[in-house]
């Protein structure tokens, strides 16, 4: 799993451990979300090209490099991806974003395409947001459909996945580089990971 990064760092792995908690109801649940996504984005920049912007400081003009906000459109997974979004305008004030809705039938653990609002990705690195890689279904379906819309680079930002459906994306996606918060031991045989943070969903929006 060459294009899976686990991002090792106290700091994200305690506000993992903050979202496992039952007790961390669904305020504090999607704050932790905003923070990870934020972090994992740091990390996802660490060796990003940078442009130079023309900036008038106190000394007069000069040119400072930036992260060419231009280029990124980030897309967040409904409905648990949304929270992560927030996280990253802190960071990227000017970012755009786009839009996929995916549930999983509960059933059958295949995912379902309900929403898809994503601006045109020509020449932009397209980064999808979405707390959970359980089975890899849903992640594989968002790729595909952002692979049609033809950007020049895709990533994932991910809080807790499973090495089956990390792998899965692994082989399909080579070409697709995963940061993840952390990755946990395995699925339950309702397709829930374990330990996990329960229906990522549910908790970040108070529902059952
Ligand atoms: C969750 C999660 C992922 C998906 C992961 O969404 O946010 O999108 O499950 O599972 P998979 O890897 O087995 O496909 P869910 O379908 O529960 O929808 P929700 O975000 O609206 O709750
Ligand atoms: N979706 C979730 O929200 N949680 C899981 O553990 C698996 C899929």
């Amino acid at each position: 799993m060459e294009n899976v990064i686990e991002v090792n760092h106290p700091v994200i792995k305690s506000l993992v451990t903050e979202l496992r908690d039952i007790n961390t109801k669904s305020y504090v649940f999607r704050k932790t979300l905003n923070e990870i996504a934020r972090i994992l984005f740091i990390e996802a920049m660490r060796n990003e090209k940078l442009i130079n912007r023309e900036v008038e400081i106190w000394i007069g003009k000069g040119k400072f490099p930036v992260i060419d906000e231009e280029k990124y459109v980030f897309i967040p997974i409904l409905r648990a991806g949304l929270p992560m979004l927030g996280g990253i305008f802190e960071v990227l004030k000017n970012a755009q974003a786009g839009f996929i809705a995916l549930k999983r039938n509960e059933e059958t653990l295949e995912s379902v395409l309900y929403y898809d609002r994503v601006p045109p990705l020509k020449n932009k690195t397209a980064i999808i947001l979405d707390p959970m890689v359980a089975t890899g279904g849903s992640l594989d379906y968002a790729i595909k459909v952002i692979k049609e819309k033809n950007p020049e680079r895709i990533i994932s930002l991910n809080v807790v996945g499973v090495p089956q459906g990390l792998s899965k994306i692994s082989k399909k996606h080579p070409d697709v580089k995963v940061y993840i918060a952390q990755i946990d031991e395995k699925l339950n045989d309702k397709g829930y990971i374990i330990p996990g943070i329960g229906d990522a969903g549910d908790r970040a929006f108070n529902t059952e």
